[in-house]
């Protein structure tokens, strides 16, 4: 069933008080959910309530049994004639068997639920929908010794002991909410606490539950979160409205977390971290998933969305907030440059695709298929942008006048730019297409220049094409910030002020700006901070690339230029002769030897020029790809820089003196280029790399540089690689979150036999279907990076990754939903891939028992 968009109406009900009371058991868990329900304005419809795989008992009325409701496979429909009544509904559920990780279920034997987007309908009959507000109090009863805490969202009220040592827990939740945000957690954990002390002085409990003997893998995650919390109240003056707050950690967990109100439940890979067990790149997410969750207080909590369409209200602004966060944690370029490769690699691709989609969707099927990088990333992405149009204290004046109108409610996207138009005094309504407008935008930037005139022109045109979901193409507003170089990688002062770089806000479909008194034809250095998520198209030549990369004023545009560079001459290898490959090989590679000597850039961004795009980047820069053409030339590419540089790569490699773990910026960015050098240095065949490889892998006292061997030795002698992957197999067995990053390195491994190795894998003692993490780890890893295996001419990895999905759809149509996306993904690869790709696709199509995740991505995606 398709919901549209515009089909939006008022619910019939409002539900503004549920008690809820829940007897925990594996099989047949108990819930009594009271509502008090009235009546949405002057109608005399039924009451339809949602509900999924519930076991309905019975149904009162203002106390009075009543039998006359209907019931389908989702919904109960009640009759009644009052306008306000309370409605008391007791049911069935079975946790124990509900692998869907939606609702209430089991994991690792800890009860809790996953309710975001639809879940709460697999809990008890209700309004399952997001503007519909209520206050909660919740009882749990249950085993005491099993499950000594019983958690829910709000304040804990009251407590007591019952027979056959049971106890029982009640919390009250003070906030209105959407049942989405609705949590229950119960178990035995490990509990560390601590406090924070808002700006106005009130005191907060904090509370961080893991899995038993997990304690101190646990102080990073909270020290972030009291991190989250300062600057959330500096940033943006919003301080935390409960007295407590509680994160708790599972392992079976279909995203990374989950920002219910007081009580956010998180995957545990985003939560524990110790040195040993947790490279740096952990460290940063959690830090930033932490910090999500918690800003999703005031932006998704306190204000949240009215349907679903609107998901990007909330998470487009809160991935905003969540990267500005991490930019002022840690070094703002880098976090840039890992935002823009988000986008480029995965957002870019799912546009291009039958997934095309607005940041505010308008058509779904599943809810769960529209938790995209495009709604997310893309998402941030437009608020950066009103950030950036509107300038910070703009901005802010908007999310203040925002939470004024709004606090407390349920509102769409339109709202939230009203305000910020209202605040501002500044009329948005073109900028609001970026709402409703799916696609990759590319601005084409010509230039001329006069000399006897000395005056420069430059001209900015915005280009649309169709997408798979959209014909119709309208111009959009478009910040691009810029500035001009001349030949002597001087800037070039840009108007009156002193002001050398200028944001031109491209609103026609071509605009043109004229400089004059300018000496000699400019270089212009485009798209700085990547103020918009567009594809950018000046012809640059090398030499110009070469000097945006040494002299531009933006980091972000210096890098980008060096990535430039790395992919045109990718992207010219085809079709060259051997010597023609090597000459300009060659070329392209000598322009980067002085970035490995510059002295005026961070250690960090060295590391970010130096790595060569990825292949899915490249992947998306082309609208046809010859695959395994691009991975030979890239493979050439890299191999080249590693063997050109081998005397640089030992240099940065050695240059370092090791200090004990920690996670702290300098050494963070010693550790990225130590491993990038030695990735090259493995990769250069330099002759006593094994012993380098060998002495960092037992010489290391954190994950990261263990890893780093692994992910160096994986391409070099894959003899060695097995075995230092045993050695790491033996240490960690038993670390099911450590051993994933082990099963993602063999997945991804380049070789011959690599579908047998997955497959033996899959027997292995901690490979469970159930765990989303183990299976992301070993299948997802394959299916999106594995570029040899997954598209293997003979169509055996895509056979493959739909034998698994079938079987997946079983378990979790979530996760299956989320794997099968490098399969519907078959627009730009060669004739022979797309029949093979469409064939597996139709193969699971025919599926019996097809969820509505796949159905829908299947559906759309066969042509
Ligand atoms: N709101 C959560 C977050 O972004 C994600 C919930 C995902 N839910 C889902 N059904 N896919 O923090
Ligand atoms: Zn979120």
């Amino acid at each position: 069933e398709i919901k549209k968009r515009s089909d939006y109406q008022q619910p019939d009900f409002l539900i503004n008080h549920v008690d809820l009371e829940f007897t925990l058991a594996e099989t047949s868990t108990k819930v009594i959910c009271v509502s008090q329900v009235t009546r949405n304005g002057l109608h005399n419809r039924p009451l339809i309530l949602d509900g999924e795989g519930i076991e309905l008992l019975s149904v009162h009325i203002n106390g009075i049994e009543v039998s006359n409701y209907q019931q389908t496979e989702n919904s109960l429909t009640i009759d009644t004639d009052s306008n306000e009544f309370e409605l008391r509904i007791v049911n069935i559920i079975n946790p124990k068997d509900n692998s869907s990780l939606e609702g209430l279920y089991l994991s690792a034997g800890a009860y809790c639920t996953q309710c975001e987007a639809e879940g709460f309908r697999k809990i008890t009959y209700f309004l399952d929908r997001p503007d519909v507000l209520a206050k909660y109090d919740v009882t749990i009863i249950a085993d005491k010794k099993n499950f000594p805490f019983l958690l829910s969202n709000g304040n804990k009220v009251d407590s007591g002991e019952l027979p056959d040592s049971m106890h029982w827990v009640k919390w009250s939740d003070p906030f209105n909410k959407p049942c989405y945000l609705f949590a229950l957690v119960a178990g035995d954990f490990d509990l560390l606490e601590d406090q924070f002390v808002t700006q106005s002085g009130r005191t907060i409990a904090l509370e961080l539950f893991v899995d038993k003997g997990m304690l101190s893998r646990g102080q990073h995650a909270l020290d972030s979160l009291k991190k989250a919390m300062r600057w959330d109240e500096t940033e943006f003056g919003l301080e935390y409205d409960l007295d407590i707050y509680m994160i708790v950690a599972v392992d079976f967990f279909n995203m990374g977390a989950m920002e219910n109100k007081g009580l956010n439940v998180f995957n545990s890979k985003f939560v524990l971290a110790d040195a040993q067990t947790a490279t740096d790149e952990d460290y940063f997410n959690i830090e930033a998933v932490i910090a999500h969750e918690y800003f999703h207080n005031w932006t998704g909590n306190r204000v949240t969305c009215r349907d679903w369409f609107q998901l990007s209200l909330k998470e487009g602004l809160t991935v905003f907030r969540d990267q500005q966060f991490s930019a002022d944690m840690s070094s703002p370029i880098v976090n840039r440059i890992q935002n823009v490769r988000i986008i480029r690699e995965r957002q870019f691709a799912e546009d291009a695709s039958t997934m095309s989609h607005p940041i505010r969707p308008d058509e779904v099927i599943e809810m769960n298929n529209f938790y995209t990088v495009t709604v997310y990333d893309k998402g941030a992405e437009v608020i950066r942008m009103l950030f950036t149009l509107l300038g910070k204290t703009g901005f802010l004046a908007g999310i203040k006048l925002y939470f004024k109108r709004f606090d407390g409610q349920a509102v769409t996207c339109d709202d939230f730019v009203q305000a910020m138009q209202d605040a501002n005094d500044k009329d948005l309504s073109q900028f609001r297409r970026w709402y409703s407008q799916s696609g990759t935008p590319k601005v084409v930037v010509t230039d001329s220049y006069d000399p006897s005139a000395k005056t420069y022109q430059i001209t900015f045109e915005q280009q649309h094409s169709a997408t798979f979901d959209q014909n119709e193409k309208q111009d959009l507003v478009i910040p691009i910030q810029f500035s001009l170089l001349n030949d002597k990688l001087e800037l070039i002062k840009l108007g009156d002020a002193k002001q050398q770089q200028k944001m031109l806000e491209l609103h026609d479909s071509k605009q043109s700006l004229e400089f004059k008194n300018i000496d000699s034809k400019p270089i212009p250095s485009l798209l700085h901070g990547f103020s918009a998520p567009v594809k950018l198209d000046y012809p640059y030549s090398q030499q110009q690339l070469g000097n945006v990369m040494l002299g531009s004023p933006d980091e972000f545009a210096r890098w980008d230029a060096g990535q430039k560079l790395f992919s045109d001459c990718i992207h010219d290898l085809a079709g060259k002769t051997q010597q023609q490959q090597k000459d300009s090989i060659n070329q392209t590679v000598a322009m980067f030897e002085p970035i490995i000597e510059a002295t005026d850039i961070s250690l960090a961004l060295k590391a970010e020029i130096l790595t060569l795009p990825s292949f899915e980047t490249l992947f998306q820069q082309m609208d046809t790809v010859d695959i395994d053409g691009l991975n030979q030339s890239r493979k050439l590419l890299f191999k080249a820089l590693a063997q050109k540089f081998q005397n640089n790569w030992l240099t940065q490699y050695s240059k370092f003196e090791k200090q004990p773990y920690a996670y702290q910026a300098n050494q963070v960015e010693q550790r990225k280029m130590r491993n990038l050098a030695l990735k090259y240095l493995t990769l250069s065949g330099q002759h006593d790399v094994e012993q380098l490889l060998i002495e960092q892998f037992n010489g290391a006292d954190n994950m990261t540089d263990s890893l780093a061997v692994l992910g160096a030795a994986q391409l070099g002698d894959l003899d060695l690689f097995e075995k230092l992957m045993l050695l790491f197999e033996q240490k960690w067995h038993n670390d099911p979150l450590v051993l994933d990053k082990w099963f993602a390195l063999h997945a991804n491994t380049e070789r011959p036999d690599i579908l047998a190795r997955i497959s033996m894998l899959m027997g292995h003692s901690q490979f469970t279907i159930n765990n989303p993490n183990r299976v992301r780890a070993l299948i997802g890893t394959f299916s999106f990076f594995n570029v040899s295996g997954f598209h293997n001419i003979d169509g055996s990895g895509y056979k493959f990754v739909a034998d698994y999905l079938i079987k997946l759809n079983e378990v979790n149509p979530q996760i299956a939903a989320r794997i099968i996306t490098p399969l519907i993904q078959w627009q730009k690869v060669d004739k022979v891939r797309q029949q093979l790709m469409q064939h597996q696709l139709m193969r699971i199509g025919d599926t019996k028992g097809l969820s509505n995740d796949l159905f829908e991505k299947i559906s759309k995606s066969l042509p």
